[in-house]
């Protein structure tokens, strides 16, 4: 079934318009820029949601001129947005870009973007409002945004003119580096100019958490300690680390998807209702879930929390190198490449529940979800084994691919004798939605332009999710070598996570029922 209509067929509500504004990417020639901000850009153009009164400067250390660099993004819309773009909208949106060679460490170069800035400011009528967009490798964020203070572009204007400032992951590599990266950045520009991106924070599926919670509000009043078994947080990739080594190798999968994306879906799916849909009362909120975790003791940290790394494999028939043969990835590497651990929210509403969290690279699907796994009620004696044993039941929040939610319980099989068995009620976006050409940051780039942060994480958030992961990374860095344990590339992690949480006489949700509707 293939539907765009929602059953009420009331899914095309008129958005408005991004406000004004010049864009300027700094890291305008690097792969953030190629894969998903210009791609994101042409689909807001596409869809009508960009201001007439817009354009981008896009600036790195090139030799590029305006028209060059036009005619390399033009290439990278082709490569990826994925289907064939509309070139008129694409080339009506590159009329509008502008390229400033730039060497990010060089003051002068941020007066000559101040020069190029007033000049499209009045070609376009932008307002004089500004975004500025850290499309860089991480160690240029504090430099870009304290240079950017002291040629005067960290400053909204007095006519109502804004400034925003937004800064890619990952935010600090632990307390103290990102400690001092906020330091730096406040040094010129003010917490609510800054727009920190987590951009699992922009997929609809995670977004949609908030809305089925507290808008359906089905579930929420079973959502709790009383009913709730466990929750299994999987995010999966099939990838490896792909060119990427020089920057996995020194963060590994804890720092690389923990205190953000997995953080951000932990405390969306346990936070209390806030109460009004407001950025900062929503992120008070989830400021709340990351304070209630409970701290690691040394015990928790040797028995809740497992780390591996891959070794030679086959994906899909293939043979896949180990971790330690990738591209610029040491030969002796200890970086994991897989994490899994067991945290608690000690607060009313989840106490003693475990919150189970896996994540790993070359696992055998791609797959993020949240399964809340709820406590078998017998209400009744029924006198049978099949019922006795059913399997709890349990709902899953799909966030991708094939983004959904499904609820597994079970029913009785037809017959004569008491059988019963799990079945599925399940929802798919796409049949109601069609396939969504936007990856998530369209609606970061609108949601800036349009000043709402609600979908960006806060300092104070920031600073929580790594003072909880802060006692695993101390642990990894002095500790014994030998608990970096190994699992062949293409299966679903090592053993000793699976011993983790059968500890607890739980499991992992299977290979079959992660994702079971891919399709
Ligand atoms: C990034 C990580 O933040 O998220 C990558 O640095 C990871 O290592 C990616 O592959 C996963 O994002 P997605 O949207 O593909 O789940």
């Amino acid at each position: 079934m293939h539907s765009t209509q929602t059953i009420n067929g009331r899914n095309s509500a008129p958005v408005r318009r991004a406000n004004s504004c010049a864009f300027v990417i700094l890291g305008a020639a690097g792969d953030l820029a190629s894969r998903k901000l210009y791609p994101a850009l042409y689909h807001l153009a596409e869809n009508n949601l960009l201001s007439d009164e817009f354009c981008v400067i896009g600036m790195a250390r090139r030799d590029w001129t305006h028209e060059n660099w036009r005619g390399m993004v033009m290439e990278d819309l082709e490569h990826y947005c994925g289907k064939d773009i509309d070139k008129s909208v694409a080339k009506k949106l590159l009329d509008r870009f502008y390229f400033q060679k730039g060497d990010l460490d060089k003051l002068e170069c941020y007066n000559e973007l101040s020069d190029l800035l007033k000049t499209v400011d009045s070609k376009h009528n932008t307002g004089g409002n500004r975004v500025y967009y850290l499309a860089t490798p991480p160690h240029w964020f504090a430099p870009a945004a304290e240079h950017l203070g002291k040629a005067g572009l960290s400053n909204s204007g007095e006519d109502g003119a804004w400034t925003r400032l937004v800064v890619e992951k990952p935010f600090g590599n632990d307390l103290q580096s990102a400690y001092a990266l906020n330091q730096q950045i406040w040094s010129a520009f003010q917490e609510n100019q800054i727009f920190r991106i987590d951009h699992y924070l922009g997929k609809e599926t995670v977004q949609n958490i908030m809305v089925f919670r507290f808008a359906v509000g089905l579930f929420e009043p079973i959502w709790n300690h009383n009913y709730v078994d466990n929750v299994q947080i999987t995010v999966a990739e099939t990838v490896g680390v792909e060119e990427r080594g020089n920057y996995y190798d020194n963060a590994g999968a804890l720092r690389d998807m923990v205190p953000n994306h997995m953080f951000q879906v932990l405390a969306l799916t346990a936070k209390e209702p806030p109460s009004r849909y407001e950025a900062e009362i929503v992120r008070d909120a989830k400021r709340d879930v990351f304070r209630a975790v409970r701290d690691f003791s040394s015990q928790d940290l040797a028995t809740n929390v497992v780390r591996a790394q891959y070794t030679t494999g086959a994906m899909d028939g293939q043979h896949v190198p180990a971790y330690r043969s990738e591209h610029a990835v040491r030969s002796d590497s200890m970086t994991e490449t897989y994490v899994a651990m067991k945290l608690f929210i000690d607060n009313a509403r989840w106490k003693d529940v475990p919150f189970y969290l896996r994540t790993g690279k070359r696992l055998p699907k791609r797959t993020s979800e949240v399964a809340i796994q709820f406590k078998r009620q017998m209400l009744m004696r029924f006198d049978s084994p099949a019922v006795e044993h059913l399997e709890p039941s349990t709902l899953v929040l799909r966030i991708q691919p094939d983004d959904g939610i499904n609820l597994q319980f079970g029913a009785k099989v037809p017959g004569p004798v008491m059988k019963v068995d799990m079945v599925e009620m399940n929802f798919c976006y796409q049949d109601y939605f069609g396939t969504q050409a936007a990856g998530g940051y369209e609606t970061l780039l609108y949601d800036v332009m349009m000043g709402d942060h609600m979908l960006f994480t806060r300092a104070d958030n920031v600073e929580f999710n790594w003072r909880i992961v802060e006692p695993i990374l101390n642990l990894w860095a002095t500790g014994p070598k030998d608990t970096l344990y190994t699992y062949p590339a293409g299966t679903w992690g090592p053993p000793e996570a699976d011993r983790m949480i059968e500890a607890d006489n739980r499991r992992w949700r299977t290979p079959d029922q992660v994702n079971c509707f891919a399709r």
